[in-house]
């Protein structure tokens, strides 16, 4: 039975483009997967702890370091691993904001990053262990990142594609809405299914 993780990060709620786009490709992923099971999870409602230093000890430091801190810093990370574990299908919504993601969103990235967890070093360097799992990112921008002027600052999908490869997830496709096509979206939302329908296969 097909798995399903949906996390958004847009600080806005109802005018969210991510948001909304996020959410009718759900749907229409539950469409086609009626057997399969979402879970789901606003990273602005409940922030990720940022790395502490209980964190880093908790992970990196010897046995004889850990305390219940530690311990409590490494199993808050552990629970989101584990949702990315579990699933199949990761749609993640992901506005840009200052070129890059969301202060909550890489929040999540920061907790889910954990060696001996989601990656390893071995004599050929490093290994992703989350393999097998599909991404969809759902991205808005109000700039358009085709256009050569800004492609440059473009920090976003770049470091998305490398973070999540890093971890083993190599198979990531984005639904990008921006500039002139952001416009007709919030407008219509007509490109948006078109995208979503040929994301799908579905339609
Ligand atoms: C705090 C903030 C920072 C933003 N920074 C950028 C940016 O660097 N480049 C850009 O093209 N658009 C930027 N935008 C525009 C958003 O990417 C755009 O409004 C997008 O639709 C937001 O996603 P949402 O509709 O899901 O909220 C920013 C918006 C906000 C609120």
């Amino acid at each position: 039975m097909p798995h399903l993780l949906h996390i958004d990060s847009s600080s806005r709620c109802a005018d969210s483009l991510t948001r909304r786009i996020g959410a009718q490709y759900v749907a229409a992923w539950r469409r086609t997967n009626p057997e399969g099971t979402v879970a789901y999870r606003d990273v602005t409602e409940e922030v990720p702890d940022l790395v502490s230093e209980d964190w880093v000890t908790g992970v990196f430091g010897p046995a004889d370091h850990h305390t219940p801190r530690t311990r409590a810093a490494v199993d808050a990370s552990a629970t989101l691993i584990a949702e990315v574990e579990a699933a199949d299908v990761l749609v993640l919504g992901v506005p840009m904001y200052n070129f890059s993601v969301p202060a909550a969103f890489k929040a999540w990235i920061d907790q889910i990053c954990m060696a001996g967890r989601t990656f390893a070093y071995d004599e050929n360097g490093p290994r992703g262990l989350l393999a097998g799992k599909k991404a969809v990112v759902v991205r808005a921008s109000g700039s358009d990142f085709t256009d050569p002027a800004f492609a440059a600052l473009d920090h976003h999908a770049p470091y998305l594609r490398g973070v999540l490869g890093f971890i083993g997830i190599t198979d990531v496709e984005f639904l990008s809405v921006n500039g002139p096509a952001r416009e007709q979206i919030e407008a219509g939302l007509i490109e948006a299914d078109r995208a979503i329908a040929a994301s799908l296969k579905v339609l």
